[in-house]
């Protein structure tokens, strides 16, 4: 008898075990509103955002951040961890809008970074973008302009049904990060718009895209050095710069790009379709493993397209060769209208060859006519039926 514990005392610590797990751990949510925030578009509500993140953050069980329905005129908000939770929800129902001035940000607006398990839920993040454009535009000196919203050295991200209009510079940026996830995002900006990338993605793992409408005045999707395991699917893009691997190879000692799928994707009205894009200068880097599946392209200048001779204005490249190595890449399934008569055009290294460039079923039309390829530097395999006849 002596060593057992009677039942009521066995009872009572079942109920304490339950009740700190299930009472403690409850969802919190806080409403930015509550912690003074103003939906009047106007007033600045940067201090009830960073609040609402502070006490999240702080939360020891899972945190949700209530954005309501309205306007809210927000600073820089930069958004830090590490955290006491990996579960933080942030459920935006109104617009968080950017300032116009293009002094008052620095090199971002919206940003998290050193975090771990974050969904981001709705909302319109409106850039203000359009007098830094007009800037850039007339040619006077102006700051590079505030990416709107950023992901940097974090892990396990979802961002889903967000709106980025207008952003100053591009407007969704991943770096750093291993398993994103993003879904049904609408990026929108002119189609004259400088700079204003879609989504962009570097030094990280497992990023998945889907489902997303990205109308914008450079790429729609820009993939940097050290992306791996990137997955795009059903992505509609246009107007836009075309869904870019690249520019890779501007350092000489730069991280690899590998295993990158872009699934069913629309090309309307780009300037390229899908391109793989490197300095014409030395370097370690490589882009391998790239799978481009079912493309419709309307329209398009350059459907199809590898380019390792980028030197902007001729600094810091000439009479040099790309040291990037591209090889496995393939295309399949490729199909519609070229705005120019070359829709395929591979202009690789003469140093390191493209190698192993596929071509399964590609059908790309100039003015109703069978269009053009061209290859340099450039070797592989077709199949199934292709048109342009390959150049490989
Ligand atoms: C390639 O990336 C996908 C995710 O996009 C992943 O599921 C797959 O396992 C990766 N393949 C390799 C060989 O790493």
């Amino acid at each position: 008898m002596g060593n057992q514990r009677s039942p009521q005392l066995v009872l009572s610590l079942v109920f304490v075990f339950f009740y700190s797990t299930v009472v403690l751990a409850a969802p919190v949510t806080y409403n930015v509103v509550s912690l003074g925030a103003k939906a009047d578009g106007k007033t600045d509500s940067t201090q009830a955002f960073l609040a609402a993140w502070t006490k999240a953050c702080a939360s020891v069980s899972p945190a949700t951040i209530y954005v309501p329905a309205g306007r809210f005129y927000l600073r820089q908000l930069a958004f830090n961890g590490p955290c006491k939770n990996s579960a933080i929800i942030i459920r935006i129902d109104g617009t968080l809008v950017a300032p116009s001035d293009y002094n008052v940000l620095g090199n971002n607006w919206v940003a998290f970074s050193h975090v771990n398990g974050v969904t981001l839920s709705g909302g319109i993040l409106d850039g203000q973008g359009s007098g830094l454009w007009a800037c850039k535009a007339s040619g006077k000196s102006c700051p590079n302009g505030a990416t709107t919203l950023e992901f940097s050295n974090s892990n396990n991200i979802v961002v889903s049904g967000l709106t980025s209009l207008n952003s100053k510079m591009f407007h969704i940026v991943v770096n750093g990060c291993q398993n994103v996830k993003m879904q049904g995002v609408k990026v929108s900006a002119d189609g004259n718009s400088p700079n204003t990338d879609g989504i962009h993605v570097q030094l990280s793992s497992g990023v998945t895209i889907l489902n997303s409408k990205i109308r914008t005045g450079d790429d729609c999707i820009s993939i940097g050095p050290g992306t791996t395991n990137l997955w795009i699917e059903n992505v509609a893009c246009g107007p836009g710069h075309g869904i870019s691997i690249g520019s890779l190879g501007k350092d000489s000692n730069e991280a690899g790009v590998q295993n990158v799928t872009v699934k069913t994707a629309t090309f309307t009205g780009t300037q390229n379709g899908v391109r793989i894009k490197s300095w014409g200068r030395p370097s370690n880097g490589f882009a391998r493993n790239i799978l481009f599946q079912h493309a419709v392209m309307v329209n398009v200048q350059n459907p199809i397209v590898i380019d390792q001779n980028y030197c902007p204005d001729n600094k810091g490249c000439p009479g040099q060769v790309s040291g990037v190595k591209i090889s496995d890449v393939t295309y399949q399934d490729i199909h519609g209208s070229s705005a120019t008569e070359v829709a395929v055009k591979f202009d690789c290294s003469s140093g390191n060859p493209c190698s192993r460039i596929r071509l399964e079923n590609v059908k790309l039309t100039y003015q109703n006519q069978a269009a053009e390829a061209s290859c340099i530097h450039a070797a592989g395999t077709s199949s199934g039926f292709v048109q342009p006849t390959s150049c490989l």
